[in-house]
């Protein structure tokens, strides 16, 4: 059996090659599309991308050729800002919030991410590993082949190493691949209230250490925030992260304006992740120290707000903008790219291509894998989906309906829509 796979017949085959950096500005709008195009695979890496007749004349005789039936084919999803390993869900929370609660009122009153802390500490690491296999599930339906997974929902050294572990168990048994971030940062559990500074401490000196001894986390998180940490807190945390040779992410002026913007400028950090409340002086610091902003707009959807990144100031910028799911059960309980996609292009005025190159290759940039993922290019992994469309516009225009026809990982097929 031969281990080279043909795609033919794309309307579009949307390969976002370019420049191998995160698109910035006007190249934010140029997906490199070949109209009728083909992919060439030869086991999990491209070989070539281009047109129909170029790739045609390379296809040896044994190759496993698929009709592609004039849809849209692109580069997986890789959503580079998940929280998808925890036990139970929130519906009574969000039942209480449309019925007028806010995010904040609930947390205060020892629901929000704590309550999704008690339940995972109940939790086996086995329990963990089948719930995330449903999302998972979610995340390759819509299209997404690479997601960014933080841990946060334990807030003890072992809880915390359980999630990463269901993490690592999920990338091994499931097709989807998973970039693991160490959140124990997320939130000060109830019993170091009176002590935060004990937490911080359990934090940078047993948590960190042994996460990154296991080789459990790529980057290092941090939910700075009023009432959760100070941006001084937040410091101490990432510096030590980084002392550990850890990539840095943070959660930034997501419900206030607490400086976290400026803070991951400072310490150049990889990305500075929400941003519904940064000024123009913290958009101005992203661009001098290169920070990618990654935009959660399923997440201010779901708390009902109308407060969302101010994504064309941040694109004026020259920044890099990454588009996320922030999938959670709590403020964000959407795995769906499509639908982001369709939230970021309405209302925060992105255009559908802009979108697009910010759901892929610039996330993959943020997560340090721009060489390998998140564009058609030869040599780069072949994560791809063939989307059940003709124009890729309406991955945006048409929402909530899976788009996927079919979803391939490292050239293997792993999930598909019967056909009509
Ligand atoms: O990104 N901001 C903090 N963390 C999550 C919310 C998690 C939760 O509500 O469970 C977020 O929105
Ligand atoms: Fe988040």
């Amino acid at each position: 059996m031969s281990d080279t796979l043909a795609v033919l017949n794309c309307s579009q085959l949307v390969t976002l090659a370019g420049a191998k950096r995160p698109r910035t500005g006007g190249d934010l709008r140029q997906l490199a599309i070949v109209e009728d195009g083909a992919l060439l695979i030869r086991g999990e890496a491209i070989e070539a991308a281009g047109r129909r007749r170029e790739i045609e004349s390379l296809i040896p005789n044994d190759a496993e050729v698929i009709d592609a039936g004039r849809r849209v084919v692109m580069p997986g999803f890789v959503d580079a800002h998940t929280h998808p390993v925890f036990a139970g869900i929130r519906a009574n929370e969000f039942e209480q919030r449309v019925s007028g609660a806010t995010y904040r009122e609930i947390a205060a009153r020892g629901g929000g991410i704590r309550s999704t802390v008690r339940a995972t500490r109940n939790a086996t690491e086995k329990d963990l590993v089948k719930a995330g296999k449903r999302y998972a599930d979610w995340f390759l339906r819509t299209g997404t082949t690479t997601v960014e997974a933080k841990s946060g929902y334990g807030l003890t050294l072992e809880d915390e190493l359980k999630i990463l572990r269901a993490i690592r168990e999920l990338n091994e048994q499931t097709p989807l691949r998973y970039v693991p971030t160490f959140l124990g940062a997320h939130d000060i559990p109830s019993e170091y209230k009176p002590r935060r500074e004990t937490y911080i401490n359990l934090v940078i000196n047993e948590m960190l250490p042994r996460v990154v001894e296991e080789k459990l986390a790529e980057y290092c998180d941090v939910f700075c925030e009023e009432g959760v940490f100070t941006a001084d807190e937040t410091r101490m945390i990432l510096e030590a992260a980084r002392s550990h040779g850890l990539g840095l992410r943070v959660h930034a002026d997501q419900l206030s304006l607490s400086g976290g913007a400026k803070l991951a400028a400072g310490l150049k950090c990889a990305t500075a992740d929400h941003l519904e409340h940064t000024d123009p002086a913290g958009i101005a610091a992203l661009k001098v120290a290169r920070v990618q902003p990654v935009l959660l707009p399923g997440s201010v959807y779901a708390l009902g707000s109308q407060q969302y990144p101010a994504a064309r100031q941040m694109i004026d910028a020259d920044l890099g903008v990454v588009l996320a799911t922030d999938f959670n059960p709590g403020s964000s309980p959407v795995p769906s790219m499509p639908m982001v996609l369709s939230i970021a292009c309405t209302q925060m005025k992105m255009t559908p291509a802009e979108a697009i190159t910010a759901a892929t290759v610039n996330a993959a940039y943020s997560l340090g894998r721009g060489d390998d993922i998140g564009s058609l290019e030869k040599g780069k992994r072949a994560d791809f989906v063939i989307h059940d469309c003709e124009d890729y516009r309406e991955l945006a225009y048409f929402f909530g309906i899976e788009h996927p026809w079919r979803v391939y990982v490292g050239g293997k097929l792993v999930s598909q829509r019967p056909d009509r």
